[in-house]
């Protein structure tokens, strides 16, 4: 008999779930590396959990979820693993295209789109164009993003603005710098995951991540399972944010 109590979904308070939650997936290299194994198996191992994160997002009732999968500074790893994980994402997005229409997720993708392999830039945009209408949850893909090109990016759209007349400079505030990044009309995150247990935020969401709470674990992210992600959850409820005020 198995006495030890499973967390659950319904374990969650509905009423305060974060409505943005946001992922660094680190550790697939580690993970293989323990067993002797290339680092590609790690990310191939990597996507499997990406599958069991989304799905357990969907049930959970999280709006928006955020993978980091592949920074502007991973294009200096070896040309091998780089090409690996380019068709690892295009076979996930063609993959998991019916999975995204079955249960409403619309796919966005933030960074420099313009970077990746056509074909993965054509996989992508067909899912971006095949789930627009879904509207229960967001799956936000990070491809070839870094928090400070966002910022820069940002700043010269909102110069360009400004030296055009449009605005005034008074007119800049925090809400039109959010409006200005890539992920413009999405809630801030809530919540920050780095699986892996680097203490580190790897130029991930610099400007958006301003009150989420982090949550770092020693797991690897293919260990990473529906049942940690809910736990993580569960003390996140717990945890009271005050955005700097007093309570
Ligand atoms: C970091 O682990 C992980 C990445 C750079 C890639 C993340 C990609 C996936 C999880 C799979 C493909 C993505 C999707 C969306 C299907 P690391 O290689 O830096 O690990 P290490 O720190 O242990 O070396």
């Amino acid at each position: 008999m198995n006495s030890s109590k499973e967390i659950d979904i319904k374990d969650l308070e509905p009423v305060n779930l974060p409505a943005h939650v946001a992922i660094i997936m680190d550790g697939n290299g580690r993970w293989a590396k323990k067993r002797l194994m290339n680092r590609i198996t790690g990310h191939e191992k990597g996507s499997d959990t990406v599958r069991e994160i989304v799905k357990a997002s969907r049930e959970i009732g999280i709006k928006v979820l955020t993978l980091y999968a592949f920074s502007t500074e991973n294009w200096q790893r070896p040309k091998t693993e780089v090409s690996a994980l380019m068709t690892l994402l295009e076979r996930f997005l063609i993959k998991e295209r019916n999975e995204m229409l079955d249960n409403n997720i619309r796919l966005n993708a933030i960074g420099q789109l313009e970077r990746l392999p056509k074909k993965v830039f054509t996989a992508l945009q067909e899912s971006i164009n095949l789930t627009e209408k879904n509207d229960k949850m967001i799956l936000n893909l990070a491809l070839s993003y870094g928090g400070r090109e966002e910022i820069v990016r940002m700043t010269r759209e909102i110069s360009q603005m400004v030296k055009s007349g449009s605005i005034n400079e008074n007119s800049i505030t925090p809400e039109l710098v959010s409006q200005h990044l890539y992920t413009g009309g999405m809630p801030d995150p809530d919540i920050l995951i780095r699986p892996g247990g680097e203490m580190r935020i790897s130029n991930f969401l610099l400007w958006q991540i301003s009150y989420a709470e982090i949550f770092v674990t020693d797991t690897l992210w293919p260990d990473f399972s529906r049942e940690e992600y809910i736990k993580i959850l569960k003390d996140y409820q717990s945890r009271e944010r005050r955005f700097g005020k007093v309570e």
